[in-house]
C-alpha cells in the first residue's frame, strides 16, 4: 500500500510552498501545505481552514476495504471515558469540530468508552460532517442498561443490535469501519466476520476492524471478509506488533494499522509522572502497572530520551512519539487523543518534521536499551487480549 501522496495536493498551496521554501525538498509524510521560510515549518492549515485539503491522505486497508483517512486521527475515548478530568460538553464539541477544521477526516470511539457517552458526544458533534469525514466505533464488550458487564458478546444477533444502535447514537446511516473490540472466544471468529460481511452488504457498515487480536484470528476473519484495519497498542514504549508478526501480516495481506494510545496514554508526552493524581472514578490508568508512581519514575529515563531526541530537531516529545509511529509504514494512521486544542495543534505538527530512518533507528535503538518498568495491562484487561 502507498500514501497517497497526490491526494489533496492544493494548487494554491504548492504554488506559496514554493515561493517560501524556495528548494526542492522531501515532504513529510506526504505533507503538501505551505510552509515558513524561515523555520523550515510547515503550517497545517490553509489561510481558510478548508478540512477538504489541509492534511496528508493514507490509505488503511486495501481492496474493496480501502479507506482512505488523513494521516493522523482523533481518538474521542478521554473526552468521556478513562482520561480522568475532562472539558464539558460544549468544549468538546468544538474541540471535535476544530479538528475537522483542521482537517482530520478519522475519529474512533466505541460502544464501551463511557459506555454509551463517548458515541452520543461523537454524534452530536461530528454527524454534521458525515459525508467529509468518518467516526469508526467498535462492538464486543457486552454493555447491558448502559453498564459494562467486563464480558465479551460478538453472537450474531448482538453484533447486529450493537450496530444498530451505534448507528443511532452516531447519528449517521453506515459505519464507515466497526472493529471488534475484543475477541469472543464464545464465538468463532469466521460467524462473526460472517455477520459483518452481511452488515456491509446491506449497507449498515462500510468496512470492518479487530483490535489487539492473533495472526491465525486475522487470518481466519481475512478469508471471510477482507479487514481494512487492526488497531493495537503500539508506541516507543510497547512494540510487541513488531515481535509477534501482526505488523508483517497486515504489510502481507494489505490490511491498515492504527496505533492506539500511541502517546502511552499521555505517558510520552512529558506532562505525567509519580506524583500525578488521577480522578480514581474516571482513569484506568491508575489500575495498570506501568502508571504506578515507581513505574513512572523509573520510565522518566526513556522519556527524558526522547524529549532529548525532540529537543535537538525541535520536536515535542508527544511529535517524536508519534512521528516515529508513523515513519513506520504509509499504512500506519496513529489516533491520539486530547482535550486541548494546543495539544491538537502540536500533535498535527508533527505531519512537519522529517527526520531519516537513520535518525529513528538510533533514537528506537537507544529506548530499546532501557527496560520498560510495568505491563502496559493488569491481569484482567491482559486476560482479554487475543495473544
Ligand atoms: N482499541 C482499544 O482497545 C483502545 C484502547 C485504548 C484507546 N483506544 C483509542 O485510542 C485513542 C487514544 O488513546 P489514549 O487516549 O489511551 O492515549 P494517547 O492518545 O496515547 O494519550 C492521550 C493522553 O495524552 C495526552 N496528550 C495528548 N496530546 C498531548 C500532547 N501533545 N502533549 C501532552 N499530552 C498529550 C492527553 O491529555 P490532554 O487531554 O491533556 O491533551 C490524554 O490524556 C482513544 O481515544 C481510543 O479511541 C483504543
Amino acid at each position: 500500500m502507498e500514501e497517497n501522496k497526490d491526494n489533496n495536493i492544493s494548487r494554491r498551496g504548492f504554488l506559496k510552498t514554493a515561493t517560501l521554501a524556495g528548494a526542492a525538498m522531501s515532504l513529510p509524510f506526504g505533507l503538501n501545505k505551505v510552509f515558513g521560510a524561515e523555520t523550515g515549518m510547515t503550517s497545517l492549515f490553509s489561510e481558510n481552514n478548508d478540512a477538504s485539503d489541509a492534511l496528508p491522505v493514507r490509505t488503511l486497508g486495501s481492496g474493496k476495504a480501502a479507506f482512505d483517512v488523513s494521516a493522523l486521527g482523533f481518538g474521542v475515548m478521554g473526552m468521556t471515558y478513562n482520561r480522568s478530568y475532562h472539558p464539558d460538553k460544549k468544549q468538546c464539541i468544538r474541540l471535535l469540530h476544530q479538528a475537522v477544521d483542521r482537517g482530520v477526516t478519522l475519529f474512533d470511539t466505541a460502544i464501551i468508552y463511557g459506555p454509551i457517552s463517548n458515541e452520543l458526544l461523537a454524534g452530536e458533534a461530528l454527524s454534521e460532517y458525515k459525508n467529509k469525514i468518518n467516526v469508526t466505533t467498535k462492538f464486543g464488550h457486552e454493555v447491558i442498561d448502559g453498564k459494562s458487564t467486563g464480558r465479551q458478546d460478538s453472537r450474531p444477533a448482538t453484533v447486529r443490535q450493537y450496530c444498530e444502535d451505534s448507528l443511532r447514537r452516531l447519528r449517521i446511516d453506515s459505519i464507515p469501519m466497526f472493529y471488534q473490540h475484543r475477541f469472543d472466544p464464545k464465538t468463532p471468529i469466521e460467524e462473526v466476520a460472517s455477520t459483518i460481511s452481511d452488515l456491509i452488504k446491506e449497507g449498515k457498515i462500510q468496512r470492518w476492524g479487530m483490535c489487539e487480536v492473533g495472526l491465525d484470528v486475522i487470518r481466519k476473519a481475512h478469508a471471510v471478509c477482507p479487514l481494512t484495519a487492526i488497531q493495537s497498542e503500539y508506541h516507543l514504549m510497547h512494540r510487541l506488533v513488531e515481535e509477534n508478526g501482526i505488523l508483517d501480516i497486515c504489510k502481507e495481506l494489505g490490511i491498515g494499522f492504527v496505533p492506539y494510545s500511541p502517546i502511552n496514554r499521555g505517558f510520552l508526552g512529558g506532562t505525567l509522572n509519580e506524583y500525578t493524581q488521577f480522578d480514581t472514578t474516571n482513569d484506568n490508568r491508575q489500575t495498570l502497572p506501568r502508571f504506578q508512581p515507581d513505574a513512572m519514575r523509573a520510565n522518566t529515563r526513556i522519556l527524558n530520551i526522547i524529549q532529548h531526541f525532540g529537543h535537538t530537531r525541535g520536536m515535542t516529545s508527544s511529535q517524536v512519539a508519534l512521528g516515529w509511529l508513523m515513519q513506520k509504514a504509509p499504512w500506519v494512521v496513529p489516533i491520539p487523543g486530547t482535550t486541548k486544542l494546543s495539544h491538537l495543534d502540536e500533535n498535527l505538527n508533527t505531519l512537519t518534521f522529517n527526520c531519516s530512518p537513520e535518525e529513528w533507528k538510533s533514537l528506537e535503538d537507544e529506548v530499546a536499551t532501557i527496560a520498560v518498568v510495568g505491563d502496559r495491562y493488569n491481569a484482567e484487561q491482559q486476560r482479554q487480549v487475543g495473544y
